[in-house]
Parts: C-alpha cells; sequence; structure tokens
C-alpha cells in the first residue's frame, strides 16, 4: 500500500506515515503513554520514547534504510533461525524476516489494557521459498502501554510438517557508556560464549563490559535490568516465550569492521536479545503458534 492508500486507511490524529529514514516507509504513533515509529522494512521499531520523551533505543546513524537490507539499531525481528543458518552460510544472518515487507493490518486499542499498538503481519509467499519452504504465518504487535513497550511475535507452523524455530527480538537499548553499564539478573547463568565456539561459562556477579561480548545465557530469568541506559533510568526487560537471552556489544576492533556502525558507537548501544538460541530451540507442530515477546520499561523504584 502507498502513503496514500495508509494515511486513507489508518492514519489519524496519533498516527502518520512518512519516506524515511533513507528510501524506507515508516509509520509514527503518538500517545499519552509513549510514541513508538517503525519501519514496514522488517517491521522493525525505530525509536520508542516513553511518556517523559527520553528516547529509549539506539538507532545507527551509519545503518542502512534501505528495502532488503538489515537495519542496524531498534529492534530487529531475528526469524526464522537465530545467527548464522545452521547448515547453509550463504542465507542471510538471522533469518529473513527483518528484510522482509511487512503489512500493517490495524491500528487500535489493545485487547486487556489501555495504550495503543499496531499489528504488523507477514506470510509465506514464492519469495521465501528459496530461504524457507515451510508455509507460516507471523503476527507482531507493537504495544505502547503504560509505561511500557509490548511487543510480540507470534509464529504460527501453516505447514503439514513440524518446523523448528530460533530467532530473537534483538533489541539495541540507548547507554551512556557502555563500560558503566551494568546487566543484572543473569548471575549465575550459563552461557554459550560465542566469540569462543560456544564454550560454556558461567556468569559470575552482574554483567559489565570492558571487551567484546557475544553471549547466549541459557535458561535465564524472565526479567533483566540494564543500568545506565540513555533514558536516564534502569530499563527492565521481561520477556516471554524465550528460555536465552543474548548479551551483545561488538567493542572497538568489530565496531571498526562494520560498515553500518561508527567507530565509537559501541560506546552508545548494548544488545539485550529476548531470544530462542543456542539449545533454546522451539519445534512447532502443524498448526501451532508459537509466542516470543518483551515488554520494556523503566524500572521506577
Ligand atoms: C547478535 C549476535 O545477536 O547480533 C552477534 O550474537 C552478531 O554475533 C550481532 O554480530 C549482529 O548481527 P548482524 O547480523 O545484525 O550484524
Amino acid at each position: 500500500m502507498d502513503l496514500e492508500g495508509l494515511r486513507h486507511r489508518f492514519g489519524g490524529p496519533n498516527v502518520s506515515f512518512r519516506r524515511g529514514p533513507g528510501e524506507l516507509t515508516a509509520v509514527d504513533v503518538e500517545h499519552e503513554f509513549g510514541s513508538v515509529s517503525v519501519a514496514f522494512n522488517g517491521a522493525h521499531v525505530l525509536d520508542y520514547k516513553t511518556s517523559r520523551g527520553d528516547s529509549v533505543l539506539w538507532l545507527s546513524p551509519h545503518s542502512n534504510f534501505v528495502p532488503g537490507k538489515p537495519i542496524r539499531g531498534g529492534i530487529p525481528i531475528c526469524w526464522p533461525w537465530f545467527g548464522p543458518h545452521s547448515t547453509d552460510p550463504g542465507l542471510p544472518a538471522h533469518g529473513f524476516a527483518r528484510l522482509s515487507q511487512w503489512t500493517l493490518s490495524r491500528i487500535g486499542s489493545p485487547e486487556n489494557e489501555e495504550g495503543i499498538e499496531g499489528v504488523f503481519e507477514l506470510s509465506s509467499s514464492d519469495q521465501f521459498k528459496s530461504h524457507w519452504p515451510h508455509p507460516f504465518h507471523l503476527t507482531y504487535a507493537v504495544s505502547i502501554l503504560d509505561g511500557s513497550l509490548d511487543i510480540s511475535l507470534v509464529a504460527r507452523n501453516l505447514g503439514e510438517q513440524p518446523v523448528t524455530l530460533s530467532g530473537a527480538l534483538h533489541t539495541y537499548l540507548g547507554v551512556n557508556r557502555i563500560d558503566q553499564v551494568e546487566i543484572r539478573g543473569l548471575e549465575g547463568c550459563d552461557y554459550l560464549d560465542q566469540l569462543e565456539q560456544l564454550a560454556r561459562k558461567r556468569q559470575i556477579g552482574v554483567v559489565v563490559f570492558d571487551r567484546e561480548v557475544d553471549r547466549i545465557y541459557l535458561e535465564g530469568p524472565e526479567r533483566v535490568q540494564v543500568t545506565g541506559t540513555s533514558a536516564g533510568i534502569p530499563m527492565e526487560l521481561l520477556s516471554r516465550g524465550s528460555r536465552s537471552t543474548v548479551v551483545w556489544n561488538p567493542w572497538i576492533d568489530k565496531a571498526r569492521r562494520m560498515p553500518d556502525f561508527g567507530d565509537e558507537d559501541y560506546l552508545q548501544m548494548v544488545c539485550v536479545e529476548t531470544a530462542n538460541a543456542g539449545p533454546d530451540q522451539r519445534r512447532l507442530r502443524p498448526k501451532a503458534t508459537h509466542e516470543l515477546g518483551v515488554r520494556i520499561r523503566p524500572v521506577m523504584d
């Protein structure tokens, strides 16, 4: 649907559509509880501001903003696999959901809470068959609620065979200085170190950053807290349908190697990803669904 069609169908006092950033089309939703911008490319949340106007997410100024290319920052949807494809290195890292054009199906009130939500959808079609032959339907709800952003990715297996899924809601949080950030809640958890061929290690104390970190925490808690955020208040991530949390910061050398990431940008972001990664893969029977969700909110106490 073009911009005029979108405005006609969904536009209103709180909802506007634009071309941009770059070549992308995005929707901006404003509410007394906060505001959010989502690009149709990847149903990618670009920005979330709390009711106080504090920006919670980090978005790379060096990102590509081109249909079919991943966006660096915000909340990419990694699906139906996390990281490199398990057998075919030629397939896109983190799956194709973040590269695809999603359809907006609804903007309105969430079912059980006050606020406003936008619902996006993506279905199997011939363009995905070479990557993923299994029929599927994805529903992605982005909701601004009182004091939080809630996102929910529901995958339905429309095929006759079971499928195995991995993925992540790959949240890039903005931080003031990465070397002053702490992630609380993962103390004592085992993790797979992606920088050492998935060596299994145990987290001692809170997670701090003084080097590149790329870890899949296993059997972690539903709730983790991140201090030192650019929103000026600790943020809490409360996950659903996930037993693994990915924590990533590329640090200095990898930042220099990434074309869509500034050399100093590693100082200002941390990824805390609500994931189905490592051994946390989900097998979906025919017609079954799986929800991966996260609620992101400032810690008020
Ligand atoms: C993280 C992975 O989830 O995403 C890292 O754990 C990876 O290994 C990072 O480097 C970014 O991935 P991409 O494909 O967006 O560059």
